[in-house]
């Protein structure tokens, strides 16, 4: 059985090295390998065929596929668990057929090349072995958690009796994942060899080790002198082992507890189910400690939480590919993105302010070379701070070293002089905003850039783009291009298309957000576009509620305890009281019949009130830390200091539905093509709850019936904004 192949499944492939069986899972017709209810039954008949065959010598898993060992269960398999019992059964099935992996009276060997996630994570923990390459694709992990879910497949159990307690709760509870150098360092892994090693070493501990019993082995604190200390919850595991066992894992249990309610604020169900998986089967067999795995993982996979993180999983993953044609794509590639990727030109980045600054960043950070322009030196200077402290604060992190830090700022050429953008194909504008500059920006660069195709992509935030587009000599160039504050942190870029934009143009500026590992939503243009938009009338409806008499902070509690990561009023100060009145009066042009908002911004505006930029908002700043609501505001308004009591839960439900209609209003309208792209635009640019899935999904759970109900008797004691959108009564069902 030397050196032969002995079966083939369509993903997989069995063959013999030295009477060991290696078995190679590639799914060709796809370009990550996960785990579908076939192939997880092809696997099952192919590791026993193996083990049955006379004279087998070891069992090595691996995959042929390039960066991906595999990347987990196929995620479809989850909308088929609509039953705690259907849940619970999924992740026994799934621990049954690790199980025969570690159970086998031969070696067996995980080698791993490339992603490793989830379930391929958790079949490799049930191997005796593992190893991978050094390449820099290799990246272990169990990112469970990030859709509401735990490790079912044994992740929970067979982890933290291979690296440790505190390491496995760090990589369970947070989903990240690790490199080779960490793996081998957690002990996750016991090798790291090149990828043309990776088979030999793989068959050589075959052929030269013992099956190891995870069985009999007791969960330990952590690999002693590897792992310092626990980065999730800032336990220190080295002084905690010291202590009794009982006592050190009543205290980590505790602290992590503590950490939870911090980082989920009681929204989020799984990593609490997660701990307690794992520090109950700290103390049963590993048998035991699977079938209460099992269990944990069946009631979560039917919580409304983990439902909403899958649905997002599947948009953003749907999101990332380019829909424009293929040929506005490859016209793209070969003018624009495949020039910017070799470094053989750059992108001109007009404005180095907040913006500016935060998108060459980006760019930069990205390989991507960019011409910072300003209207000045001090200007210039300013905007080459922000990108030098970014850049400095990652090096201090141990993200980055310090010549990938003055690499990273050598990619930007500051300058006050357009002529500089003589040779770029597209430049990034984030100037002041106010039409007249755009206007003139946009006549200098034609004037400046050699290539009259070249891009105009407008960070504006709520000038229309056909308004900017109309001055210029050649408007299919010209396109929004919407990053949000702060740039390196925010995940969302809004591209907004206008009826001239060429597709060649918007998929440049795709190609170019993905680049810069953004998620996109492709918009069409209009007041405010989507995200400006909707959020206008959130905050309008805050400042409505405020001006009848609610108090600043009860405003603010009811969106917190809603999920949204800060409220209204607090959030109009970070923006800038002035900015955000701004755009909702330019929104209350457009949106006339229905846009509400309280005379009163007037005379706080007119008092100096920018928000925290000035110290001056809603909130008083205590060297520039926000302190307390700032109650002499009261006195512009029309109850004076005579707060009253609000529901907060009424208070949320103003500004979520009028949120959630103005959103579907944008669908009515085709500012949005489809409700998945609303709820990405929301989650990603405005921070609506992930746990909630989105204001579209959120709205299905609710039932669009109930919510056009709910907005029609809105509407008749607030006003015409709440009045449902079509969009509900045409789908309710
Ligand atoms: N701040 C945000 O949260 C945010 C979010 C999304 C979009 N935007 C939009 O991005 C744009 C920039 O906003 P920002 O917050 O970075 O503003 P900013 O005031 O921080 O920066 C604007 C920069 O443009 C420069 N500038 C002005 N006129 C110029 C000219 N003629 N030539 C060269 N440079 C010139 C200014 O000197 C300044 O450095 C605006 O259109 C804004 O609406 C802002």
């Amino acid at each position: 059985m030397n050196n032969t192949i002995t079966s083939i499944t369509k993903t997989l492939r069995v063959s013999w090295q030295d009477s060991v069986c290696i078995i190679d899972f590639n799914d060709e017709t796809k370009s990550m390998n996960a785990f579908s209810r076939e192939i997880l039954t092809d696997l099952d008949k192919v590791i026993s065929q193996a083990l049955a065959t006379p004279g087998i010598a070891g069992l090595v898993m691996t995959s042929s596929k390039p960066n991906c060992f595999a990347a987990g269960v196929d995620i479809s398999i989850f909308d088929t668990l609509t039953t705690q019992a259907a849940g619970e059964e999924a992740s026994a099935t799934l621990h049954a057929l690790f199980q025969k992996f570690a159970d086998a009276p031969v070696p067996t060997v995980a080698a791993i090349n490339g992603i490793c996630l989830g379930g391929g994570l958790e079949l490799s923990l049930a191997c005796h072995y593992r190893i991978c390459t050094s390449h820099s694709s290799t990246q272990l992990g169990l990112p469970e958690i990030q859709l509401g879910l735990l490790p079912g497949g044994g992740g929970t159990q067979r982890l933290p009796r291979v690296i440790g307690v505190a390491p496995a709760l760090d990589l369970i509870l947070t989903g990240k994942k690790v490199d080779a150098k960490k793996a081998l360092k957690l002990g996750l892994v016991s090798d790291v060899v090149p990828e043309n090693q990776l088979l030999r070493r793989a068959v050589e501990i075959c052929k030269t080790s013992q099956p190891i019993s995870l069985e009999r082995k007791k969960m330990g604190f952590g690999q002693l002198g590897q792992v310092k200390a626990s980065e999730f919850a800032g336990i220190d595991v080295q002084k905690l082992a010291l202590e009794t066992n009982p006592i050190g894992r009543t205290i980590i249990e505790r602290k992590t507890l503590e950490q939870i309610e911090k980082n989920t604020k009681g929204f989020y169900p799984a990593p609490k189910k997660a701990l307690e998986a794992l520090m109950k089967g700290l103390s049963r067999p590993l048998a035991d400690g699977l079938k209460l795995e099992a269990k944990l993982f069946g009631d979560l996979v039917v919580t409304p939480e983990s439902r909403s993180l899958v649905h997002i999983f599947r948009v953003v993953t749907a999101a990332k590919k380019n829909p424009f044609d293929a040929d506005a794509q490859n016209a793209a590639r070969e003018k624009v993105i495949q020039p910017l990727l070799n470094g053989d030109t750059f992108v001109g980045m007009l404005g180095a302010g907040l913006m500016g600054s935060g998108i060459a960043t980006v760019l930069s950070d990205k390989n991507i070379r960019s011409a910072l322009l300003d209207r000045d030196g001090l200007g210039v200077q300013r905007g080459l701070r922000n990108i030098q402290s970014y850049f400095d604060d990652r090096m201090k992190k141990r993200r980055i070293k310090k010549f990938d830090r003055d690499a990273a700022i050598g990619r930007i050429v500051p300058t006050v002089d357009l002529s500089t953008f003589a040779g770029t194909p597209i430049v990034i504008e984030a100037v002041f905003e106010d039409l007249s500059i755009k206007h003139d920006m946009l006549k200098h660069c034609e004037a400046a850039i050699h290539d009259e195709d070249f891009i105009f992509a407008s960070n504006t935030s709520s000038l229309p783009i056909g308004r900017i587009a109309a001055a210029a000599k050649k408007p299919e160039n010209v396109i929004g291009m919407h990053f949000f504050s702060p740039v390196p942190k925010m995940p969302l870029v809004e591209i907004i298309t206008t009826d001239k934009t060429s597709a060649r143009t918007a998929s440049a500026t795709f190609d170019i957000a993905t680049k810069m590992g953004k998620n996109i939503i492709v918009v069409k243009d209009g007041p405010g576009f989507y995200t400006t938009r909707i959020l206008a009338f959130l905050i309008s409806e805050a400042l409505n509620i405020l001006s009848e008499g609610a108090s600043i902070e009860a405003i603010d509690q009811a969106l917190e305890r809603f999920g949204m990561p800060v409220g209204p009023i607090t959030l109009l100060d970070e923006v800038g009281i002035d900015v955000g009145a701004h755009i909702i009066t330019v929104l209350k042009d457009a949106f006339a019949d229905r846009l509400a908002i309280p005379p009163e911004l007037e005379s706080i505006i007119a008092e100096d009130r920018k928000g925290r930029k000035n110290g001056r908002g809603f909130y008083t700043y205590l060297e520039g830390k926000k302190d307390k609501p700032d109650t002499s505001i009261y006195k512009h308004l029309k109850h004076g200091d005579d707060r009253k009591h609000f529901d907060l839960k009424e208070i949320a439900d103003r500004c979520v539905f009028v949120f959630m209609n103005e959103a579907a209003r944008c669908l009515d309208e085709g500012i949005i093509d489809s409700a998945d792209t609303g709820d990405l635009g929301a989650i990603f640019g405005l921070g609506f709850p992930p746990f909630l899935g989105g204001p579209f999904h959120y709205a299905q759970q609710l039932g669009y019936a109930r919510v056009a109900q709910t907005l029609n008797e809105m509407s008749a004691r607030y006003g015409a904004r709440f009045a449902p959108a079509s969009h509900w009564t045409n789908f309710a069902r």
